[in-house]
């Protein structure tokens, strides 16, 4: 290329980010924002007007010339009349001012057209003032409510939820997560209430005007990201942690739940002291606060800087009303958006592409800090478990998507939050953890939380961190980098199968890899990917299922081409090999059907138990998967299958039913669910029963809490299939609580079977029972409660009773929170009754229900996904296409979720018509 042709091209890039025509969805990079100071005033006295209104100062740093300051601004009304700007240091100070304003409402962008030059090195000081509604969409700031049973009279609080891109809703800003400053937030409200933010109050002060007002500042924040900052005015009350006063740790609630806080003040400090030890680095804030939220986004809870704010079911405790399961759900999510303080707030991903980091490895290392504090409930087994057959069941779509990839709209950003972020993250960063073991892993994470504190990093910035490590420590050749490992896994959509051939006489094996796909009309040659495989693994003699560590590697070349694998020195033809012990990376394992009759003769046998737990769960995940897409047969895997009845334990259980779930309610409308519903009612009937049902006896011996994790999800398969007393016993409890003379106050059921129990009385019940458990439900204070009733009432098989459930959701009476509907809207989709009707509903309805959710149309993806996962017939594939084309105005930013859809409905086409047949052959010998 000439230089006049290069010179040309830099003044075409030079006239493009200076023109007004600027159209690209990132900011601009001349300008950097130094600190931001914040003053809101909100109004929650009067319901008829719900509004706030502020200043924000912004101090910027001219890093170019440029002629204009580009903002995110989003809903705000902006009074220009205010608008000043002035420069505050370098050079010689000059007057400025803004020319003109100009709105790209498609990049969200408000942009100043400054009279003078903006100068390189300068700093400037930019004066907004904007107002808006203090709406309730649950973005951005906005109001939540409950009712004050006291007065019976609803309250009103105000909060933010700012991530990933509503902080523009709030207040103009420069709304990407590269741009920290630190904050000074000052907060203007009615005396009576309490203002909460990042950080501690520095001073309050009287509002010149308005009478009752009062001004809280806070203290300056640290370096922080937009998408961190939370406010918050409220009546609510606080629970102050005993276990250490450092930093000061609260909890926040209506003041009707301030009883339900004990478990997360408690619990809460001792998750801090336990990160601050795994990463070597203190809590960096003077206070933490943590706050139930009445009404909260579908989602469980947000890291904000030194206030987290949570759902009221994933902070809130009551030992009356909260299953051990709830808690676990409470200490997970705790510990899940306490890792972010660290691992996203402390460090921050340079750009949403890596929002991975953040939310992979909050997933990961929550697990390893429950397991630290509450060893008996076995979390990173339990944790990466379920969340490896979530991952093996999304990421085997051809429509899935790599966990690393370009984003660049609003809604693309939020798609990104999604079970690829969250649970192949962490399971292969627990991959990376095991292959590097603890030293490297702490000191690498170490090493890169220390040099990018308050910074920002993406992915490359954290391998270059851990392959320092892991070559210090001699735990990877040195020719062997993390990046060409991970990026394997994080670039690529997809995950293996490892093909293991044995030769038995020259006691060799060769490997192969290859995308597991479930469509089987892919064609599975032709295909490039390559994964970094660490090949763990454990022979019949040895059974050292302890080592995890991989004793070869399947590599990939420099063009991305799998290398051939073979190893010597396995066992004779006698002997099973079984890899990737413990599951330890997330990918399938076939082997020959010698191996596999090796496999199958272990356990069947005395000795099943020789096989570690968590590869039996392995190897019928697999089998079952591999009988699905054809690499087995179902005769093979019913044969592993069939040493269920000696397995007592969770995990081979929950990958078994986790399958069958799919199965079932694929075959449940065809004259072969008979044959299925026995085939179900032999496996489960002799662990069912020696779990003794749903009996909580003083007698019944529980011995861990995997039994208890068991005892329920068997619970949830016998009674539907009328398996032993299991119906009885539950119609039993339920009357007995309805002839209860005070029901909100006595519930005799006992709180581990209250789901079963209440589904399967809903199921055989009357109107009267519908309406007695909606009754409890509206008068219950407890969220988990609330939650376990909502998802109970979907069990109805009465039509009438389930039309009008539907009904009540969308009504928008309010009855039902909309942060729930979609959950229940799903659970009624995923009944047998409900799940035509809800199909019906939702094609017929598709207009009112997208407005129900406008402006987040995107929570509907969710039930898409839930409706295709019953559809099953090429016709009702068609129709349910037409509709999605016809409906395209409807599902807006929701292309993910439809093709994913519409290709779980043809795997489904698939299996009825080639395998429904074999599997009903394969279930009938078994009986
Ligand atoms: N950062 C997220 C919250 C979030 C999610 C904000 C999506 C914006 C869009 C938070 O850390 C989170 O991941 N919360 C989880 C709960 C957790 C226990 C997995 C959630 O809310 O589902
Ligand atoms: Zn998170």
């Amino acid at each position: 290329m000439n230089w006049l042709l290069l010179l040309l091209l830099a003044l075409g890039l030079f006239l493009a980010a200076a023109d007004s025509n600027y159209d690209y969805y990132r900011l601009p990079t001349a300008l950097r924002p130094q600190k931001y100071y914040l003053r809101i005033l909100t109004h929650l006295e009067n319901r008829k007007e719900f509004r706030f209104s502020g200043t924000v100062k912004i101090l910027i740093e001219a890093l170019e010339n440029t002629n204009n300051i580009t903002l995110h601004s989003s809903t705000l009304a902006i009074d220009e009349s205010q608008t000043t700007l002035r420069q505050i240091s370098g050079g010689e100070k000059k007057d400025n001012c803004v020319a003109s304003t100009e709105v790209d409402i498609n990049h969200e962008f408000y942009i100043l057209k400054t009279c003078q030059q903006l100068l390189a090195g300068n700093i400037y000081e930019l004066s907004v003032s904007f107002s808006a509604e203090l709406q309730d969409q649950l973005k951005g700031y906005y109001r939540s409510s409950y009712v004050d049973p006291a007065h019976n009279k609803t309250r009103w609080i105000s909060i933010t939820q700012f991530e990933p891109t509503s902080a523009r809703l709030a207040f103009p800003c420069f709304d990407e997560p590269g741009y920290k400053a630190p904050f000074v937030i000052t907060l203007g409200h009615h005396r009576k209430f309490t203002a909460l933010s990042n950080m501690p109050v520095d001073r309050t002060s009287s509002h010149d005007t308005l009478p009752d007002y009062i001004w809280t500042e806070f203290q300056e924040s640290l370096p922080m990201s937009t998408y961190l900052v939370v406010y918050s005015v409220n009546n609510f009350i606080h629970k102050l942690s005993s276990l250490n006063n450092k930093p000061l740790f609260r909890t926040w609630a209506r003041p009707n739940a301030i009883d339900q806080c004990d478990f997360a003040s408690e619990f809460g400090p001792k998750v801090l002291k336990y990160y601050e030890q795994l990463f070597g680095i203190g809590f960096p804030l003077p206070k933490m606060d943590q706050m139930a939220i009445p009404d909260f986004d579908a989602r469980g809870a947000m890291e904000n800087w030194g206030l987290v704010t949570y759902r009221e079911s994933s902070l809130l405790y009551s030992p009356e009303y909260t299953t051990l399961m709830g808690k676990k759900l409470i200490a997970n999510t705790m510990a899940h958006e306490l890792a972010h303080q660290w691992f996203g707030n402390l460090v921050t991903m340079k750009w949403w592409n890596d929002i991975w980091l953040n939310e992979g490895f909050a997933t990961y290392v929550s697990s390893l800090c429950i397991e630290n504090i509450h060893p008996e409930w076995h979390s990173v087994e339990l944790d990466f478990h379920s969340y490896l057959l979530t991952f093996f069941k999304i990421d085997c779509l051809e429509s899935s998507h790599p966990v690393s990839r370009p984003v660049e709209l609003a809604s693309q950003i939020f798609e990104s939050f999604d079970e690829i972020s969250y649970e192949k993250g962490s399971l292969v960063l627990r991959m990376m953890h095991l292959f590097l073991g603890e030293e490297s892993f702490r000191s690498g994470l170490k090493s890169y939380l220390e040099k990018y504190s308050y910074k920002n990093a993406d992915r490359d910035d954290l391998w270059d961190s851990l392959t320092q490590a892991a070559h210090k420590n001699f735990i990877l050749p040195k020719d062997y980098e993390i990046k060409d490992i991970m990026d394997s896994w994080i670039v690529q959509t997809g995950y293996p199968i490892v093909h293991v051939t044995r030769d038995y006489s020259a006691r060799t094996a060769s490997f192969s890899q290859q995308r597991y796909l479930l469509n089987t009309n892919l064609s599975k040659t032709d295909r490039s990917e390559c994964w970094w495989i660490p090949l763990s693994f454990t022979t019949q003699e040895e059974k050292d299922f302890n080592n995890t560590a991989p004793k070869a590697w399947m590599e990939c070349s420099q063009t991305g081409k799998s290398l051939p694998k073979t190893l010597e020195d396995l066992p004779g033809p006698d002997q099973w090999v079984i890899f990737n012990t413990r599951l330890s990376s997330p990918y399938k394992v076939n082997y020959d059907a010698r191996n596999w009759e090796l496999l199958i003769a272990t356990l069947n046998s005395d000795d099943f138990e020789s096989i570690h737990v968590v590869n039996r769960a392995q190897l019928l995940s697999d089998v079952l998967y591999f009988a699905w897409t054809g690499e087995q047969g179902y005769d093979t895997a019913l044969k592993v299958i069939g040493y269920l009845k000696r397995e007592r334990e969770l995990l081979p259980w929950r990958s078994v039913l986790d399958q069958l779930n799919i199965v079932s309610s694929l075959i449940q409308p065809t004259s072969n669910y008979g044959t299925f519903k026995r085939f179900i009612s032999k496996l489960i009937t002799p662990i069912y029963e020696h779990l003794d049902g749903i009996n909580y006896t003083d007698t019944t011996s529980i011995r861990n809490q995997d039994e208890l994790h068991l005892k329920l999800i068997l619970a949830s398969w016998a009674c539907p299939f009328q398996v032993s007393d299991c119906a009885a016993q539950s119609l039993l409890y339920f009357s007995n609580w309805r002839s209860a003379a005070n029901p909100d106050e006595n519930n005799p059921v006992p709180l581990a079977a209250r789901d079963t129990v209440y589904c399967t009385a809903i199921r055989r019940g009357s109107d009267e029972d519908w309406d007695f458990l909606w009754t409890r439900y509206l008068r219950s204070n407890v969220a988990a409660e609330k939650q376990t009733i909502l998802r109970s009432l979907s069990c109805t098989q009465e039509v009438w009773l389930v039309q009008r459930y539907i009904e009540r959701i969308f009504e928008g009476k309010g009855d039902i929170r909309k942060p729930d509907s979609v959950s229940t809207f799903k659970s009624i989709a995923s009944s047998e009754v409900g799940f035509l009707l809800a199909k019906e509903y939702f094609m017929e309805n598709i207009e009112l229900i997208s407005k129900f959710y406008h402006p987040q149309p995107e929570t509907m993806s969710e039930i898409l996904l839930t409706l295709s996962s019953q559809i099953y017939t090429r016709k009702d594939y068609n129709k349910f296409k037409d509709f999605v084309a016809n409906s395209k105005d409807y599902l807006k930013n929701m292309d993910q979720a439809i093709s994913q859809a519409l290709e779980t409905i043809l795997t489904n086409v698939q299996w009825m018509s080639q395998k429904q047949t074999l599997f009903t052959r394969a279930i009938e010998k078994f009986l």
